[in-house]
């Protein structure tokens, strides 16, 4: 049964800062950063130091069960990215997007990828992905940058360019990912992108049955700090004085709108009842499988002429 809490923000756009726009050129407008604390630079600042909080509080406790899985010549990928990435894999030079710390990069190599590189936001991350690949005897490149301003160095040399899992909604303007997405790409190649669907961030957590969070509006494009993890963690270190967590939960249509504008061809969308981590763990199975929690999106970059 849906229990319909309450629901306060309007159908097109909420209370805390304007919509994504496009101009006439179809492209995105900078509206989405407005919402931003002092624009790119800040948040993504702010990003950087929130994550390496997270890195250290949380992910170092997992780091000797994540290089036994690596050893053991295991990947992390789930069901739907077996399904329709795993065959594109063997050979194939793969950048991973917000790569965190690399557990899911180095499987990668396990699963066939060649050469594989890593970008995330947070320094601590990356050290520890480096520090991953010298434990489990894995060669892989882990470079700090912005996913939405990648080094030019990389342009072009993408077979694969793979993200997801918790990482598009940390992205505040998703114009600048996709066209960033595109430069990495080499003609012909594929994103593979298998994101939390948002349809999650509207389930109250803690129930044992489906139940609206208070205000939470499916069409609404403003960030917001959800609560929970990773805010928590950042909350319990830092305090008060701390940077502020926010995402957006873009929905499929936003991100393959934002691809399709980067001139990326569609290739596939899917939705699953998959889940990448217990978000719900008092529902019933009933409710779980009953309901979207991830999609994946396949784009590819086909030049002029083909
Ligand atoms: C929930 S984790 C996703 C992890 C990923 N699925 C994995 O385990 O490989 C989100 C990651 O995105 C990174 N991140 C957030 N904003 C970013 C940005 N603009 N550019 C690059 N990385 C970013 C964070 O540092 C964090 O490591």
């Amino acid at each position: 049964m849906l229990l319909l809490k309450e629901v306060v923000d309007s159908c097109t756009g909420g209370r805390d800062g304007p919509p994504l726009t496009r101009d006439s050129l179809g492209r995105f407008s900078k509206s989405g950063e407005a919402a931003m604390p002092g624009g790119h630079d800040d948040f993504h600042d702010e990003m950087a130091r929130a994550w390496d909080v997270v890195a250290r509080e949380t992910y170092r406790g997992e780091f000797d069960d994540h290089v036994a899985l690596l050893r053991a010549g295991q990947h992390n990928l789930l069901e739907p990215e077996v399904a329709t990435l795993l065959p594109l894999l063997r050979g194939s030079h793969v950048v991973h997007l917000q790569c965190s710390h690399g557990l899911d990069t180095l499987g990668l190599l396990n699963a066939g990828a060649r050469p594989v590189v890593g970008i995330d936001i947070s320094a601590e991350m990356i050290a520890q992905a480096r520090e991953k690949a010298v434990a489990a005897n894995l060669s892989a490149e882990f470079l700090c940058a912005d996913a939405a301003d990648p080094p030019p160095k990389l342009s072009g040399t993408a077979d694969i360019v793979y993200t997801g899992r918790g990482a598009v909604p940390w992205i505040p303007d998703l114009g600048r990912w996709a066209a960033a997405v595109r430069r990495l790409l080499c003609p012909g190649g594929h994103l593979f992108l298998f994101e939390g669907h948002p349809l999650d961030a509207l389930w109250d957590r803690d129930a044992d049955h489906l139940i609206l969070r208070t205000g939470m509006n499916y069409f609404n494009d403003n960030a917001r700090e959800h609560p929970g993890f990773p805010a928590s963690v950042v909350q319990r270190e830092l305090g008060e004085d701390r940077p502020r967590m926010l995402e957006r939960c873009w929905r499929p249509g936003q991100v393959i709108d934002a691809l399709l504008v980067a001139e990326l061809s569609l290739v596939h969308f899917r939705e699953y009842p998959t889940q990448f981590w217990d978000q719900f763990p008092n529902w019933p199975a009933g409710i779980r499988s009953s309901l979207p929690h991830t999609f994946s999106v396949v784009a590819r970059r086909a030049d002029a002429g083909e």
